[in-house]
């Protein structure tokens, strides 16, 4: 079987009805990201962080996987599919894809703030100060702050260099090191970026840009990749 490695980012998950980082005037959800999504900002306030999140996890409640995410599901039919995902919500899960990567952790998670070995899985939205890990400290979300390392890199960029296809959908590839898996992706695999704003993201042999939403453009490429 051959193997589709896809990388999505907040793109895939907006015609689900959440906001995507970079397209409301540097803000998201009303917030600056450094306000909110930083470790200086959990230093200095964690109730504001938490709130924040608490807000991403009630949201995540109230929408549900599109065509985009369905059309991934789709595709194992005849592919050995690996998502890498940027996104810190759960529609890949919830559609029913089966390999899912979160680079930038988990909405649905949280870890202690003692060690970060004890993660959690959060059975309500809501996470306060004072809920705590079995060690006595402070509970933080389970997601990869601006600045801090992205463990998940390592195992990501070995599955990137084992892609016999690649897709690339809804992720502006401005934030690395996520963009800069593509390059790990064999020179002779078909490329794929489904973005309605595609740009061009330097020089990517074998490239085929689709400007297009993922509830079409992926949608048209799935049924492509499936006839063939
Ligand atoms: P961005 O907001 O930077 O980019 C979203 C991309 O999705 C843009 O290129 C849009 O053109 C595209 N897009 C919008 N609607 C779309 C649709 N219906 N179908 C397909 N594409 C669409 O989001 P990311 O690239 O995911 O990190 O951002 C990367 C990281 O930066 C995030 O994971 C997050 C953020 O700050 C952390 O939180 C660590």
């Amino acid at each position: 079987m051959k193997k589709i490695v896809v990388l999505s980012g907040a793109g895939i998950s907006a015609e689900s009805g959440i906001s995507t980082f970079r397209d409301a005037g540097g803000l998201w959800e009303n917030h600056r990201i450094e306000e909110v999504a930083t470790y200086e900002a959990w230093e200095r306030d964690h109730e504001l962080v938490l709130k924040f999140y608490n807000q991403r996890r009630k949201q995540l409640l109230e929408v549900k996987p599109n065509a985009g995410h369905y059309s991934l599901v789709k595709l194992e039919e005849k592919f050995d599919v690996q998502i890498i995902t940027q996104n810190v919500d759960d529609l890949h899960e919830r559609a029913g894809s089966k390999n899912v990567l979160h680079l930038h952790g988990e909405l649905r998670k949280v870890r202690s703030t003692a060690d970060p070995n004890l993660v959690y899985k959060l059975d309500s939205w809501e996470l306060n100060k004072g809920d705590l890990c079995e060690k006595g400290s402070q509970l933080r979300p389970h997601i990869v702050w601006f600045g801090e390392a992205v463990p998940m890199i390592v195992p990501a960029a070995k599955i990137s260099s084992e892609a016999d296809i690649f897709i690339v959908v809804g992720t502006s590839m401005l934030v690395y090191p996520a963009a800069g898996l593509i390059d790990y992706v064999p020179v002779k695999s078909p490329k794929y970026l489904v973005d309605p704003n595609a740009r061009e993201i330097r020089h990517i042999s074998n490239l085929t840009v689709i400007p297009e939403k993922a509830g079409t453009g992926l949608v048209k490429l799935v049924d492509e990749l499936l006839a063939n």
